[in-house]
């Protein structure tokens, strides 16, 4: 907490109020990666604390997570793999659908980019609700190819019941989420409900 480069990450992001629309701070991490030093600190922080922890997978969330994500997966010796919005992976994906504040989305990932019994570490700049990163943790969850195919009838009664659960039941015996990081997180979600259960690790809050 007292680590005095937390509050220069801090500093270094930008509060833009009412963007992208009338009430939302934006926090915009454009002046945090385009200054080497604060930049160089927040990946050592992550490649640090996530070293020694036999993750094989960094998973970066699009489009922000993929300003972190890779060296991060450099500086641990994993690999990267990107997980995208809809329609952008030329191969096989899997897909999950998270809420938006107005909506939906999906994030989507390539079919085989994890194995099974992977470790796995879920980067994206920021958390709000903590719908993206869920959704994230689901995919990596998902069991690949035949087996996903073979299990359509079990996810279907699975997602029946994915509004009541939040921890477990949704991940499929893919890769093992170790943890999900970003450079920024809100306070409230500190006590994880959202994220099935998983562990989160931020570095600074909003301003
Ligand atoms: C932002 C942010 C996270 C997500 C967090 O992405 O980069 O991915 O929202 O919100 P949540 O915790 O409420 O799910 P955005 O959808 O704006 O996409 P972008 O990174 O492509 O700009």
């Amino acid at each position: 907490k007292g680590d005095p480069r937390l509050k220069a990450i801090s500093d270094a992001i930008t509060v833009v109020p009412h963007f992208p629309k009338p009430g939302i701070m934006f926090q915009d991490i454009t002046t945090l990666v385009s200054n080497h030093k604060v930049f160089k600190h927040t990946v050592e922080i992550f490649v640090d604390r996530y070293r020694d922890m036999d993750i094989s997978v960094v998973a970066g969330v699009e489009a922000r997570g993929f300003m972190f994500a890779p060296s991060i997966a450099l500086g641990i010796g994993a690999k990267f793999i990107p997980l995208r919005k809809p329609g952008k992976l030329p191969g096989e994906v899997i897909s999950e659908a998270y809420e938006l504040e107005y909506g939906k989305d999906r994030l989507e990932m390539h079919v085989g980019a994890v194995k099974p019994g992977e470790r796995a570490l879920v980067i994206d700049d920021l958390v709000a609700t903590g719908g993206t990163l869920s959704a994230a943790i689901r995919l990596l969850g998902e069991l690949p190819n035949l087996c996903l195919r073979l299990h359509i009838v079990y996810d279907l009664l699975l997602q029946t019941y994915c509004g009541y659960c939040d921890s477990g039941w949704l991940e499929r015996n893919g890769a093992e989420v170790v943890e999900c990081a970003c450079v920024i997180g809100l306070p409230e979600l500190k006590e994880r409900r959202l994220l099935n259960g998983k562990p989160l690790y931020v570095l600074v809050e909003p301003r």
